[in-house]
C-alpha cells in the first residue's frame, strides 16, 4: 500500500510555483495576486482561508483578505466583488463557502470576473470544462489530479466511481476522471444520496473517490481489493481528548480500508493540501492570462 502523500505532492508543486514566481520578480514584473473573501466567523472557513493566504506568501504571491461580518448585506458583499473585480492588481478572487443564509452562493458565483474566477465555480468556468476547454479548474478536483500525476497513477481506462455530486467536488471530479487527458480516461459512475446499494457500485472501482462530506462512510467491505483510494473529507468531530476539542476526519475508515488498497490518500495531510496547490495554480494562470 503506498500513501498518496499531499505534503509531497504539494511541496513538489508550490516550488515549482516559487520558481516561476521569482522568475517574474527578476524579470520587474509584479507577482500574482489572490484576493479572498471571508464572511463571518466559521472555524473551519476560518482555517481554509488563513491557509489559503500564508500559502500565498510561500510562494511568493501577494494576497489580500477581505473580512465582512456574518450579517453583511448581500449587496455589500457583491459591491466587494466589483471592486476586486476592478481591480487591476487582483488576479484571482475566491469567496469562501458556505455563505450565511441572507446570501445567495449563486449570485455571488456569478459577480465574479471569470478571468478572475480561480475557484472555477463561475458557470462559464464550469461550461468551457464540460467542453474541455481550457478553463479554471475548482481547486480541490484540480488538486486530486495534480495528486495522481505527481504519484503516476494509471488512470485510462480505469472504472472510477464518485461518491458526492456536489459543484465543488464530485461533479467537476467526476467530468475531469472521464475527460480525454493523462490522467483521465476513465469511465466514471457517480453514487449519490440516491443511489440504490452504493457499496455494490463501490467494490466495482479501481478508484473510488469519497467526496460525500460523512466521516468514516467507506468501510473496508466497500473497497475492492488494490484499489487507488481517494479521500476528500474534512469533518470536524467533536474529541475531548484532542486539544482543539476535536479531530479531522475523512469519508474513509483509513484504519480499516488503507491494508486493502493500492494506494490511498490520508487526512488530513492528503487532498486538503493538494486544494490548495490547485488553487495557487489557478492564481497564475489568471495572472499570466491578465498580463
Ligand atoms: N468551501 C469548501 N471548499 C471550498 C473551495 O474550494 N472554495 C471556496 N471558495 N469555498 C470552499
Amino acid at each position: 500500500m503506498m500513501v498518496l502523500d499531499g505534503k509531497i505532492a504539494s511541496a513538489a508543486v508550490k516550488e515549482q510555483l516559487k520558481q516561476q514566481t521569482e522568475q517574474l520578480r527578476a524579470a520587474g514584473k509584479r507577482a500574482p495576486h489572490l484576493a479572498a473573501i471571508l464572511v463571518g466567523t466559521n472555524g473551519a472557513s476560518e482555517t481554509y482561508v488563513a491557509s489559503k493566504v500564508r500559502n500565498c506568501e510561500e510562494v511568493g504571491f501577494g494576497s489580500t483578505l477581505v473580512r465582512l461580518e456574518e450579517n453583511v448585506a448581500e449587496s455589500a458583499l457583491l459591491e466587494a466583488i466589483q471592486a476586486l473585480n476592478d481591480d487591476p492588481g487582483v488576479d484571482g478572487i475566491l469567496v469562501q463557502l458556505p455563505l450565511p443564509k441572507q446570501i445567495s452562493e449563486q449570485k455571488v458565483i456569478e459577480a465574479i470576473n471569470p478571468a478572475k474566477d480561480v475557484d472555477g465555480f463561475h458557470p462559464s468556468s464550469v461550461g468551457k470544462l464540460v467542453q474541455g476547454l481550457p478553463s479554471f479548474i475548482p481547486a480541490t478536483p484540480y488538486g486530486i489530479m495534480l495528486m495522481l500525476e505527481h504519484f503516476n497513477i494509471d488512470t485510462k481506462g480505469k472504472h472510477a466511481v464518485v461518491i458526492g455530486r456536489s459543484n465543488i467536488v464530485g461533479r467537476p471530479m467526476s467530468i475531469l476522471l472521464s475527460s480525454n487527458l493523462a490522467y483521465g480516461n476513465c469511465t466514471v459512475t457517480i453514487c449519490h444520496s440516491h443511489t440504490k446499494n452504493l457499496a455494490a457500485f463501490c467494490t466495482q472501482a479501481d478508484i473510488l473517490v469519497a467526496a460525500l462530506g460523512r466521516p468514516e462512510f467507506v468501510k473496508a467491505d466497500m473497497v475492492k481489493p488494490g484499489a487507488i483510494v481517494i479521500d476528500v473529507g474534512i469533518t470536524r468531530v467533536e474529541d475531548a481528548t484532542a486539544k482543539k476539542g476535536f479531530r479531522i476526519k475523512g469519508d474513509v475508515a483509513y484504519a480499516e480500508v488503507a491494508p486493502k488498497t493500492a494506494a490511498i490518500t490520508p487526512v488530513p495531510g492528503g487532498v486538503g493540501l493538494m486544494t490548495i496547490a490547485g488553487l495557487l495554480k489557478n492564481t497564475l494562470a489568471a495572472y499570466q492570462a491578465r498580463t
